[in-house]
């Protein structure tokens, strides 16, 4: 084969197999994603780790518990904000017993949950996001990572 056409092969042969790997779908979407999938709630008050098993149960559907759990975010309007905008749209999702009311009782865990671990503890929250911006940053490189879904395609 000509030298330059076996370059161009090896080449698309390489983008082949990188496309396979970051549509795998545990590709990792945001850094967060790569971060510890439970939180340690023994500590937490009673109605806390009720309210854990609620978050467990609803924000698993379609991603790992890693995505919220790691993720900056520690307000009550983020939170609510990305419930209502992002997640309602999808048709089972509304339907489900989370929207018709335990959407209060995911965002209250949240809001207690990040007090605890990503304000009180902040130094320590963010050491871990940055080695797990490192470690996104270079799967990224390599292909591995996946975009997150785009804004017209969340409710399919
Ligand atoms: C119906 C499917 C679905 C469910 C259920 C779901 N998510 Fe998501 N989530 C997504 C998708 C899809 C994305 C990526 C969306 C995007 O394009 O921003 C996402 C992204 C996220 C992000 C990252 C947002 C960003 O832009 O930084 C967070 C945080 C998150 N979800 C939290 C939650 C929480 C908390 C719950 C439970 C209340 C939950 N998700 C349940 C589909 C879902």
């Amino acid at each position: 084969m000509h030298a330059a056409l076996s370059w161009l092969a090896a080449g698309l042969f390489a983008a082949g197999a990188r496309a396979a790997e970051a549509s795998d779908p545990a590709a990792p979407s945001f850094y967060y994603d790569l971060g510890p999938e439970s939180i340690d709630v023994s500590k937490y008050p009673w109605t806390q780790r009720e309210n854990y098993e609620v978050f467990k149960k609803n924000c698993q559907v379609c991603h790992t518990l890693a995505r919220p759990i790691n993720a900056p975010y520690v307000d009550r309007r983020d939170w609510g904000k990305f419930i209502r905008e992002m997640h309602v749209r999808k048709k089972e999702w509304t339907n489900s017993p989370f929207a018709q009311g335990e959407a209060e009782v995911v965002i209250r865990f949240l809001v207690f949950d990040a007090r605890i671990r990503k304000i009180e503890r902040r130094m320590e929250f963010e050491e871990n996001a940055r080695r797990l911006r490192a470690e996104f940053n270079r799967l990224k490189k390599e292909g591995r990572a996946r975009k997150p879904v785009p804004e017209d395609s969340r409710s399919r």
